[in-house]
């Protein structure tokens, strides 16, 4: 016992100093501590829980990752409705706010009349999106998005992997605390996403904007955690007994924010009147790039918030602050041409070429036009006098076409029939906005196809990076993903800084790649939509790739979890590809299910040891379990086992198992273990 509370303690103290340092990296950016020593207090603090998960809280800074993914994220009614704000344009629209204010509150504001007007305070708009934190007796019960304002939806889990949102605050405060403030993504972290979805081929997010609120939605918090978003509060709101805890200033309220943990904008001003605002929307609108997140604007708030009830609201928006936005860069252009592109998926998309013109200090001549439905929607004719805009997002697009000026010439966007790389038929796909090339062999999405095709998860062909497929490709060495497969030795000596050594061994990947199951074969070829758990799933029910080839739409919806849109993908790519089947099998590929070898089973070479007794399985069972899936059980503590499993009443093999610091886990753990197979 003694023993465990020293432990606990240990435990305590470890989230005491993480917080701290969170606190202070986050919120005060100051670094106190290199980020070796950060990552050792949290593995200490990681390992401590994992062996006494009786002190395990989800509060705790390791309980921010690891929650299970959703199927949906559930309604969430605000206490208190999240409205929006009015917006503002110019210095009148900003004095007309400010006579209405007056006017509606009468004399009584006397007091803090100086020259005029009333006392601000100007924050930056940070261009993300709103979100609602709810603390209840100082612990994150909840978090939830603005949805429309009266009920928007919980993403608690989400929220926790953002670091700068505390999980507890530093004060002590019982009952419901609401913080609310705008989830955004760094310009960098921006940056670094999409430059890996280009590479892997996925679709660009437009803006900052865009990626925050798209990340917020991924079912899997574990993938929200590798987005980095950051956090900035504005707001709260407490109806518990103490009134006077949230300050009556806007800018001591902030303060007060900062001071219960959580990150604030540092630029907030107070404004002695509404005739300095002009000065500080300058500066700020030529200053914006220089911030690491993007603004669209700053927000407007009369500084003393005992005014606000009085003031009340509009139908949508409280009338204590307005947003002054800034104005988007727009120039005036005309089309002369479209071109159609298609990426490395085998989207085919349009850009526009434009007569250059000059837009926020950059000469332009290319447009985004997103895809058809775009063009359709602008009704835009070649020749077309247009208006291009460059707000949050890099590329510009097209705003508005300007149709009082036509003159009768202006010509139609034709739709490409055939693909602009390798001209074979483009496809529309069905519920998709886009139009395809589907041609498997199309040179525009070779790099891409082959680099799938050998990564881990696919055939594993060691050696066979993006960097050599690269120089395969450009050297053409290969025109085709099976090239790959006639590839000889004399080739890849002639690639950049490869030796005999390294090719032979890539050789021997190569060859060694024949031998992959049939799912992990069907996976790789890359067919839309069938990602590896759609190829197991149709290699356990049809057998073999091959029988694949021939089936229709209808009777491969059948199958549970296969939906109208893999379906179709996987029909229009075998019609597109009638050849398919018979280089794989000329290569020696074996495409119907072969039974596993031990290799391949996921618990494969892996140490098991039981101590105390399941709820789930017999002793036997547990044992049978883990064999057939590869892994080996032992009956005595040996320094190298992988997993020791403790049951109800285990034994002194626990306590030695710890003492050797040996990967405990408990029943559930194990279950989801053997049944993740
Ligand atoms: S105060 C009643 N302050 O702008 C809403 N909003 O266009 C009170 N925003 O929904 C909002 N930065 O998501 C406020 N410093 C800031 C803000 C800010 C960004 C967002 C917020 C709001 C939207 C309105």
């Amino acid at each position: 016992m003694t023993d465990n509370s020293s432990v606990h303690k240990e435990i305590l103290k470890l989230r005491k100093e993480i917080d701290e340092h969170n606190y202070k990296y986050y919120v005060l950016s100051q670094t106190s501590i290199t980020d070796k020593e950060y990552d050792d207090l949290y593995k200490r603090l990681q390992e401590l829980e994992e062996a006494y998960p009786e002190f395990k809280t989800n509060d705790s800074p390791t309980a921010r990752i690891g929650a299970e993914p959703l199927s949906v994220f559930p309604p969430y009614a605000h206490p208190a409705p999240m409205l929006s704000l009015e917006n503002s344009y110019n210095l009148s629209d900003l004095r007309n706010w400010e006579i209405r204010n007056l006017r509606l509150l009468g004399n009584d504001v006397s007091l803090d009349l100086f020259g005029g007007g009333l006392e601000y305070f100007v924050e930056l708009k940070i261009d993300g999106v709103s979100i609602s934190l709810l603390y209840e007796n100082g612990k994150l019960e909840l978090g939830a998005t603005r949805g429309n304002g009266f009920v928007g939806e919980m993403v608690t889990e989400n929220i926790k992997t953002i670091k700068s949102i505390p999980l507890h605050l530093r004060k002590e405060l019982t009952g419901s605390f609401i913080v609310r403030g705008e989830i955004y993504m760094s310009k960098p972290s921006f940056n670094k996403i999409n430059t890996e979805r280009q590479k892997k081929g996925d679709s660009l997010f437009a803006n900052p904007r865009n990626a925050a609120s798209g990340s917020l939605k991924i079912l899997d918090p574990t993938v929200v955690a590798e987005r980095k978003l950051s956090f900035f509060a504005y707001e709260a709101i407490y109806d518990g007994n103490d009134k006077n805890v949230i300050p009556d200033k806007q800018s001591e309220m902030l303060k007060f924010l900062k001071d219960m943990g959580f990150p604030v904008n540092p630029y907030g001003t107070i404004l002695g009147s509404i005739n300095g605002l002009e000065d500080f929307a300058q500066r700020w609108e030529e200053n914006r790039e220089s911030l690491e997140y993007e603004i669209d604007g700053l927000v407007i708030k009369i500084n003393n918030r005992s005014l606000y009830d009085r003031l009340g609201k509009t139908a949508k928006a409280p009338r204590y602050a307005i947003a002054y936005k800034f104005t988007a860069h727009q120039a005036k252009t005309r089309l002369l041409d479209v071109i159609w592109q298609v990426g490395r998926t085998g989207i085919v998309t349009p850009t526009a070429v434009m007569e250059e013109v000059f837009l926020a200090g950059t000469k332009v001549k290319r447009a985004t036009l997103h895809n058809i439905d775009f063009i359709t929607d602008l009704d835009l004719k070649i020749g077309d006098n247009i208006f291009i805009e460059k707000g949050g997002d890099i590329i510009p697009k097209v705003v508005t076409v300007i149709k009082e000026e036509r003159s009768g010439d202006e010509e139609e966007i034709k739709i490409p029939e055939i693909c602009p790389a390798c001209s074979s038929p483009l496809t529309r796909l069905e519920e998709e906005s886009g139009i395809w090339c589907t041609n498997w062999n199309c040179p525009a999405q070779m790099e891409r196809k082959l680099t799938h095709f050998a990564s881990r998860e696919a055939l594993n062909i060691e050696g066979l990076g993006e960097a050599i497929v690269t120089q395969l490709v450009q050297k053409k060495l290969i025109e085709h993903v099976l090239d790959i497969y006639r590839i000889k030795l004399e080739d890849l000596l002639q690639l950049e800084r490869m030796g005999k050594k390294s090719a032979s061994k890539l050789l021997n990947a190569i060859e060694m790649s024949k031998k992959q199951s049939a799912e992990k074969l069907l996976f790789a070829i890359g067919i839309r939509h069938v990602g590896i758990t759609v190829a197991k799933l149709l290699i356990q029910v049809y057998g073999s790739i091959e029988i694949l080839k021939d089936l229709s739409e209808e009777s491969l919806s059948s199958i549970q979890t296969i939906g109208p849109k893999i379906a179709s993908s996987i029909v229009s790519f075998f019609r597109t590809q009638p050849e398919i089947i018979d280089r794989l099998k000329e290569i020696g590929f074996n495409l119907a299910e072969i039974p596993s070898l031990n290799e391949n089973l996921i618990l494969s070479g892996k140490t098991f040891l039981f101590t105390g007794e399941l709820n789930s399985y017999t002793r036997p069972e547990a044992k049978e379990k883990v064999e057939k899936l590869g892994g080996i059980v032992k009956d005595t503590i040996v320094k190298n086992l992988d997993y020791v499993v403790a049951g109800n009443k285990p034994g002194g093999k626990l306590e030695k198992a710890r003492k050797l610091n040996l990967r405990v886990i408990y029943e559930e753990e194990f279950l989801q273990i053997i049944e993740g197979s």
